[in-house]
């Protein structure tokens, strides 16, 4: 369950007077009639997925654990941040794991994917290769590296160890799958890449991370059922929704989604995907940005506190941490830290939380948007990315603009295929 407690929020109105545009707009989603209405495939996929391709990822992830040390997770955008924000949040830093995750195809940094061929050369390596279009550049230019050095590595049995997630039959990686004879898992037609983390594109590389996708799925399911409800008495989805566009309209241009705990800084990269390609466009939209505190209160602290006043936080709070300590008692207190003695570390945290809350929202006047979740589990991100999913349906659709597209993106490309030589 995700609640979202809004005594913060600092909003001159109430969120009960959205209700008829609510019930519009609900409408709509669900006859899925609204703009971009071929991409809404995540809305009930708990239901619609293919169960025996499902099972095909569980035995995949199993074989990946036992052929590798290094498992490459090569893809962009909505084609890893998924995985990678799930595998952070419910493994935390440090994991004991015995599967290295790397991701690649995310960069045209010639350093990267160098140190990584150079990383991985004695290790045994597995490869999942995850492109929708197929296309991409940053993604294809690394994996005819890492191709090369698996064949090289491997000679013909790479193909038992390369793993391509893509459409069924668009696009060149699918050819090239099947020429080469990689195991293949399908992104469906009407799902896009920043909703694609609970298909195979997501649930690939965590499985073989380890974690409970079956978990996870019972989560986007129970989201399924208690988000499909138009009151926003009882959606927290459509609350946070239309908070933001209520901020909106209080002159906020900027939504900065804040953390506590380091292992969540990929979720805010997921979630700013998610909220920026959907929104930002037709010169509408928040910016979505992200911190993570206590760690960037030494940073950023000052200009949420005293900046200019064009942001408000959303901030992501979990009830139970994944580990905890307690603070040592020392004697002759030379650190003077006795004070803490005996106090645990999540506590701690939780008074830099509270300290802050206060400072930014009473001193600073910044609104502050609370989600909170039970813990960094399997089950509560399939819950919490289908909450964000529905959320976002909904506030995008407010503002009037397709939730689905990204135009935007291909304006860069064409200059750079152009600098490029591509014909
Ligand atoms: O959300 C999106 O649509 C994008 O971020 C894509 O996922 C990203 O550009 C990668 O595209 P592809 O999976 O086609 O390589």
């Amino acid at each position: 369950m995700v609640k979202v407690d809004l005594s913060h929020a600092l909003l001159e109105g109430n969120v009960l007077d959205y209700q008829e545009e609510v019930n519009r707009i609900h409408e709509m989603i669900h006859q899925k009639s609204g703009k971009g209405n071929d991409y809404l495939g995540w809305l009930d996929w708990t239901e619609n997925y293919d169960k025996d391709e499902f099972e095909r990822v569980k035995q995949a992830a199993k074989r990946i654990q036992k052929q590798a040390d290094v498992l490459l997770v090569c893809g962009i955008g909505g084609s890893y941040l998924g995985a990678r924000a799930a595998i952070e949040m419910i493994q935390g830093p440090f994991a004991k794991n015995n599967l290295e995750v790397i991701y690649v195809g995310n960069t045209f940094s010639s350093t990267a994917i160098t140190r990584v061929l150079e990383y991985i050369k004695d290790k045994e390596v597995a490869v999942n290769v995850i492109s929708k279009s197929g296309t991409t550049t940053e993604t294809a230019l690394a994996f005819r590296l890492i191709r090369h050095f698996m064949e090289e590595k491997y000679g013909e049995q790479a193909s038992e160890r390369i793993y391509a997630t893509t459409d069924k039959e668009r696009g060149l990686l699918k050819p090239l799958a099947d020429q080469k004879g990689y195991e293949t898992f399908v992104i469906p037609d009407d799902i896009g890449g920043r909703f694609s983390v609970i298909t195979p594109v997501g649930l690939l590389p965590i499985a073989a991370a380890g974690i409970d996708i079956d978990a996870l799925m019972q989560g986007v399911k129970d989201a399924t059922f208690e988000l499909n409800n138009p009151n926003l008495e009882e959606n927290s989805a459509y609350v946070y929704a239309v908070v933001r566009r209520m901020l909106e309209k209080q002159g906020k241009s900027v939504e900065m989604f804040v953390s506590y705990e380091s292992h969540l800084v990929f979720l805010a990269e997921w979630w700013k995907q998610l909220f920026g390609e959907s929104e930002g466009k037709e010169g509408k939209g928040l910016l979505p940005a992200s911190v993570n505190f206590s760690t960037d209160l030494h940073s950023m602290g000052q200009f949420v506190q005293d900046g200019t006043k064009v942001l408000f936080e959303t901030v992501i709070r979990v009830d139970e941490p994944i580990e905890d300590g307690i603070v040592p008692s020392e004697e002759g207190d030379i650190d003077q830290l006795n004070y803490l003695a005996g106090k645990s570390l999540n506590w701690i945290n939780e008074k830099a939380f509270e300290g802050t809350l206060e400072a930014h929202e009473v001193t600073g006047n910044v609104p502050n948007v609370l989600i909170t979740i039970e813990k960094t589990d399997a089950y509560n991100f399939g819950y919490l990315v289908y909450f964000f999913f529905k959320a976002l349906a909904m506030s995008v659709y407010m503002l009037d603009v397709n939730p689905f597209d990204q135009p935007g993106v291909e304006v860069y490309k064409k200059n750079m295929f152009r600098l490029l030589g591509k014909k």
